[in-house]
């Protein structure tokens, strides 16, 4: 069984055979305040789909003390990498066969930067991220729009577990989101970057009505939740 559990917006621990991973590991800061940085000793990887606070987070700081792999766009894994992380690097349409399994790269409407002192500082493209566990793909769609992209995903990918932001404002909203769950076709859709401040205050059940109504299977995590799959 792969194990997912959700730490509060786009925060994900995923765990499987020869996986024990992050995705976008936001924790310093995060208002849900599931989990610290150091509640985690044993990572073998940390997947990260832009470089915004609210994804990229404490990735540096947890690669360089675990030892783990930081998985990420190029530009992204560089800037890592000069912060003196462990990476991989990849891009959009990339795949690589890691030991545990396969990880792709794919399209994210959005933007990717760091703040460096009173500079903003751009990473390359965003993207999503496809991360294969026990034979099951896990699709992290990251921070992005509606995109037609979506459809390839549906069509081609066989999507299990598909993470969607829902909360607007900087993402799909609930409207936007269940088409892309129609699109991507996931046996499981589960809501992510909502209410975790006022701006993103979106309600998952009602994200639930309109992708069901399409046809998809929504399940959603309450932050601290896990599921087995
Ligand atoms: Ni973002
Ligand atoms: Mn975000």
């Amino acid at each position: 069984m792969a194990k997912l559990w959700y730490l509060g917006h786009s925060t994900f621990y995923l765990e499987g055979e020869g996986l024990k991973a992050l995705i976008d590991p936001f924790l310093t800061g995060n208002p849900w305040g599931i989990a610290k940085p150091e509640d985690f000793t044993d990572l073998n990887y940390i997947f990260v789909t832009h470089g915004h606070g609210d994804h990229l987070g404490d990735a540096v700081e947890i690669a360089k003390r675990t030892g783990a792999t930081i998985v990420s766009i190029f530009e992204v894994a560089q800037y890592c990498q000069f912060k003196g992380a462990n990476v991989h690097a990849m891009h959009i349409g990339g795949t690589y066969n890691f030991p545990f399994g396969r990880v792709k790269l794919v399209p994210a409407a959005h933007g990717s930067s760091v703040i460096e002192g009173d500079r903003v500082v751009t990473l390359g493209s965003p993207c999503g991220i496809i991360v294969e566990v026990e034979g099951k793909n896990v699709y992290h769609a990251g921070d992005t729009g509606l995109i037609a992209d979506m459809e390839l995903l549906g069509k081609y990918e066989n999507i299990y577990v598909a993470l969607l932001p829902i909360g607007g404002n900087f993402t799909m909203d609930i409207r936007d989101a269940a088409i892309a769950a129609e699109l991507i076709k996931p046996a499981l859709a589960i809501p992510m970057h909502f209410k975790t401040w006022p701006i993103i205050d979106a309600e998952p059940e009602d994200f639930k009505s309109l992708a069901e109504a399409r046809g998809v299977n929504v399940q959603i995590l309450n932050p601290g939740d896990e599921l087995e799959f």
